[in-house]
């Protein structure tokens, strides 16, 4: 049996693999729409979402299936003081498949120790984020046509965004790869995510100025100043506008730029960049649902 807790699970086989299960999923979805007959997902929230909740359950849906669904902790056993260890034992008598998304890093990981179905993690703490990381696959693969040669820029929250770090991760695997990190002194990447870009052999930069970064970059992954994380509130203040995307700051960016973002977005892209042709984040999380149909069939090893 397989969970995925991080992205780093997957080989780059099994990365392509899913991608190319998801863009069948787009073109033939009438081939998918009975391959989950019978199977139940659930969905254990322990933190707010919308798009990761209610995509993984439009997947299992579109597959088929059926969900459960916990979205709010505060009514659930958890408010009572249950452990993860256990809550993941008895939803395992309910369902087929579990995606857990939980604010103490490494909780997926013990309710995947615990559980005798897949564990899927949607998001633990300022950890990691596989899943939209597939999403994010989707993306540059439909955009860009490809993984290889590619600079990127991760702009804004990168000590807390956990989006970023599962996409180091992943992009990391492949060749020829820059990263360019933008991102206030306080809101850098941490070490053991850097040590992951340098152990593949790539390189990367660190800058404070969105605006020089901009021509040479293939991709702008945007990412919201996660308040949820900070101790400080003042900081956090301090903190949240220190990159707002704009169309000025578009005029030195590449004609065939990429530019995402796993949203919720805050104030850090401007309304008006959305009728950009480089912006791809609305479509983004169409994709995160295709791929949660990708994992989810390749987790319950349904063909
Ligand atoms: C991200 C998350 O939850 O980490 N959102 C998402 O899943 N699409 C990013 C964020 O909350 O800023």
């Amino acid at each position: 049996m397989r969970h995925l807790i991080d992205i780093l699970e997957l080989s780059v086989e099994e990365l392509d693999s899913l991608v190319a299960t998801a863009n069948d999923i787009i073109d033939s979805p009438e081939k998918y729409a009975h391959k989950c007959d019978g199977k139940k997902l659930a969905t254990l929230f322990f933190e707010p979402s919308t798009r990761t909740r209610l995509s993984f359950e439009a997947a299992m849906y579109e597959l088929g299936g059926n969900v459960l669904t916990m979205a709010d902790a505060g009514s659930s056993s958890a408010a009572k003081g249950e452990s993860v260890a256990d809550t993941a034992k008895m939803i395992s008598c309910y369902a087929d498949i579990i995606a857990m998304r939980h604010p103490k890093e490494g909780a997926p990981l013990v309710a995947a120790k615990n559980s005798t179905i897949p564990v899927i993690n949607a998001g633990d703490g300022g950890h990691h984020h596989p899943t939209q990381t597939l999403a994010d696959l989707l993306t540059i693969h439909r955009e860009k046509g490809r993984f290889d040669n590619l600079t990127i820029g991760l702009c804004g929250d990168l000590k807390f965004g956990r989006t970023v770090h599962s996409l180091i991760g992943a992009m990391s695997r492949y060749k020829n790869i820059t990263f360019v990190l933008i991102s206030p002194e306080e809101l850098k990447v941490p070490d053991y995510v850097k040590n992951i870009i340098t152990d593949a052999g790539h390189s990367f930069v660190e800058t404070v100025s969105l605006e020089e970064s901009m021509p040479s970059l293939d991709i702008l992954y945007m990412t919201r100043v996660q308040r949820e994380r900070f101790f400080n509130e003042e900081e956090y203040l301090r903190l949240k506008d220190s990159y707002i995307l704009n169309t000025d700051k578009l005029i030195n960016a590449k004609e065939d730029l990429v530019i995402m973002h796993p949203l919720p977005r805050v104030n850090e892209i401007s309304v008006a960049v959305d009728n950009d042709k480089r912006a791809c984040y609305f479509r983004q999380a169409l994709y995160g649902k295709y791929m949660r149909m990708a994992l989810i069939l390749k987790l319950l090893d349904i063909k």
